[in-house]
């Protein structure tokens, strides 16, 4: 019988199996009920007595190096599946992500890195809005025509509550629960009840910008919009201020930059000006600080505001803004290589 056993066991260390098939006849010749195994032990009776001790170890050793055959090829058979050799080729480069960021993502993620870079935290607000952080506290009067220069959203039920019109409205948040030195952006969602057309619609987003502290000045302004036309359309970029109308800011200006398609020779899209405009800013009115409970005789700060679809589009010479949001897989798989 220990001859018997010994063959066994060589058979079992010798055996390879490469199909599941192979394996589960190996699993029945020895360990069925008719399998050989089974077999010994009801054999082990015949056994001289003083050698039952002997046998019956080597048998269970013999069971032992079966089971764990099994397992060994079983755990080959496995890993074969999920790579070469079962139709998958875990050596080849992974495929092209499915999906893309949306234009606005990308723009907007983009304007986010280069004012981080100098020290501009990101903060964001509800969309739905009061009129004391959307108006109030940012100097517009009460009734005064100021309040139609954004056709706003009010909410029905309640007046106070309307969709906030710009994102100015965080920074009011920021100012009433911080104190100077304050250096944010946020960008949001902004809603206008304005027709729908090629350059405008009813819901666009923002990046608008916040710097208080003590004797910041409108050239700190002029030198933090400069680094950031550049970063964003390349180091040979121009700007410029034209006077311009805030209730927030005093004074206020607008910026263009010189227009990244022609250079500022002149072309359709700047229609043959060489300069676009991109955002509107100023220094803060100390009614602004005031209503937000920042010392305005020992501080000062400058605030900005763009759209983000106006950048995108000058950015990647989009004629029509409803490209945005109508979703079409044309138009967004052309941003796949930009992120
Ligand atoms: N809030 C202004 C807008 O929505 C932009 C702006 C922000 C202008 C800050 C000046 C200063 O148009």
């Amino acid at each position: 019988m220990r001859n018997k056993i010994a063959a066994y066991l060589k058979e079992v260390e010798a055996f390879s199996a490469e199909k599941p098939e192979q394996l589960e006849e190996f699993r029945i010749k020895f360990l069925s009920k008719k399998g050989l195994i089974p077999a010994l032990f009801a054999d082990f009776k015949f056994i001289p007595a003083e050698q039952r001790k002997e046998t019956g170890k080597l048998i269970n050793r013999l069971k032992t190096e079966v089971l764990e055959k099994i397992v060994q090829l079983k755990d080959t058979m496995d890993s074969q599946n999920e790579g070469v050799g079962s139709g998958f080729d875990l050596s080849l480069p992974a495929m092209d992500p499915l999906g893309s960021r949306h234009p606005l993502s990308i723009v907007r993620n983009e304007i986010i890195d280069i004012f981080s870079r100098i020290g501009f935290t990101v903060s964001e607000g509800p969309e739905i809005e009061d009129d004391f952080h959307n108006f109030s506290a940012l100097n517009f009067p009460e009734d005064h025509p100021a309040r139609d220069m954004q056709d706003t959203f009010f909410i029905e039920k309640n007046p106070d509550l309307a969709l906030r019109t710009h994102t100015s409205s965080v920074q009011v948040r920021v100012m009433e629960n911080s104190q100077p030195p304050l250096r944010t952006i946020s960008p949001g969602r902004v809603f206008r009840n304005e027709a729908i057309s090629a350059r405008a619609h009813c819901i666009f987003h923002q990046v608008e910008g916040l710097y208080v502290d003590e004797g910041v000045s409108f050239t700190d302004l002029k030198q933090t919009l400069f680094y950031f036309a550049r970063e964003l359309f390349g180091e040979h970029t121009k700007i410029r201020f034209r006077p311009s109308y805030f209730p927030f800011t005093e004074p206020s200006a607008e910026m263009d930059v010189s227009c990244n398609i022609c250079g500022g020779k002149g072309c359709n899209i700047c229609k043959y000006t060489g300069w676009v405009e991109i955002l509107g800013c100023g220094m803060v009115d100390p009614n602004v600080l005031k209503s937000c409970n920042i010392d305005s005789e020992k501080y000062t700060g400058f605030a900005f505001g763009m759209g983000i679809e106006r950048i995108t589009m000058l950015k990647y010479q989009v004629n029509d803004l409803r490209l945005f949001f109508e979703n079409d897989l044309r138009f967004l798989n052309q941003f796949k290589s930009a992120r």
